[in-house]
């Protein structure tokens, strides 16, 4: 499974999965690499085994790289994941070991909005049922009740998390002529005065939003934020948009609410367990849109955070902070 390229007295990287466009090609340029060749992420043995000789490891966001296996990697220096949410990371067991941990933030801020802004139109105007309807030869006439949906212009959108993700997401929902409401650790004065959001404690967000949109790190805190008791607080016409993280939300909770129609509808592209099982009761309800974890899937913003982890690897490696390094204190020493 493994393929490598061999080379004098340079750093070895261990990569958990083959990489789109030339970010292998850059780091082969200056290490050797083993590339993970499957489909799936590397075992816990292979990854184990492979953290006995590498000093840098490039990962995604599906391995799980805990405290035990930091632990046991007598060489390594840096953990370099190809996305912006690191939950899958002991950031703490890292820090600790004197580990760099560095992902990569930005470059799919617009490309990661591009795509809850899809899901919040799609469910809102009912794209996946319409597309069934059509392809199932139920399309029999023009109808005046048929298939109605939600109006998006005048509309208004609680972001839950106003990060950089959330502004953009700001951006494109003023541009649709929508009302932007935002909770959010604290306050932000230039996306109050730009985009014309307006802050609101968590409960007055969500009583008052016709939309809900999630943009969160998952962190102890904010795991099952969205319950039985947010959901109740949700308009019974709301649709609830997650691109975050899948643990954010209480997925039982949510079945609840769709199931009973205590909310209108709701579109993932997260789920707390991934990939989400083919039986999960969650496919069964009609006022679901799921996606399999594609937010950041264009192909020039998955080339640009597959160099960017490879980049941030080469520079912990020669001994510099990473560009993005989410625990710098390795460096302070
Ligand atoms: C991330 O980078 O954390 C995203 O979830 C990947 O799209």
């Amino acid at each position: 499974m493994l393929a490598r390229i061999m080379g004098k007295s340079r750093p070895r990287v261990y990569v958990t999965r083959t990489l789109p466009g030339a970010a292998l090609e850059t780091l082969r340029a200056r290490a050797d690499a083993d590339v993970w060749q499957g489909e799936e992420p590397p075992p816990r043995a292979e990854l184990a085994s492979a953290l006995q000789t590498a000093d840098g490891l490039v990962c995604l966001l599906t391995d799980v790289i805990d405290a035990e296996l930091l632990a046991d990697a007598p060489r390594l220096r840096v953990v370099s994941t190809m996305a912006v949410g690191y939950d899958n990371i002991d950031v703490d067991a890292a820090t600790r070991l004197g580990v760099a941990v560095a992902n990569t933030p930005g470059v799919l801020t617009e490309t990661t909005a591009d795509f809850a802004f899809a899901l919040l139109l799609s469910a809102a105007r009912r794209l996946p049922e319409g597309e069934r309807t059509v392809r199932e030869g139920l399309w029999t006439t023009w109808s005046p009740a048929f298939l109605l949906g939600r109006d998006i212009h005048g509309a208004t959108l609680g972001i839950v998390g106003l990060g950089a993700i959330g502004r953009a997401v700001a951006r494109r929902a003023r541009g649709f002529g929508m009302d932007v409401l935002y909770h959010s650790r604290g306050r932000n004065a230039e996306a109050e005065e730009e985009l014309g959001c307006r802050p609101a404690d968590f409960d007055a967000l969500l009583s008052s939003s016709d939309f809900v949109s999630v943009h969160l790190p998952l962190t102890p805190e904010t795991r099952h934020m969205f319950d039985d008791d947010a959901f109740a607080r949700m308009k019974p016409t709301a649709i609830f948009v997650n691109t975050a993280r899948g643990p954010v939300v209480d997925e039982a909770a949510l079945l609840r609410a769709l199931a009973t129609k205590r909310i209108a509808g709701a579109a993932i592209d997260v789920a707390e367990v991934e990939p989400m099982a083919k039986f999960d009761p969650l496919l069964r309800l009609p006022n679901l849109l799921v996606t399999p974890h594609i937010a950041s899937a264009s192909v020039a913003t998955r080339s640009r955070m597959a160099e960017m982890a490879v980049e941030h690897a080469l520079q912990a490696m020669a001994g510099e902070r990473p560009s993005h390094c989410v625990n710098t204190q390795v460096f302070d020493a």
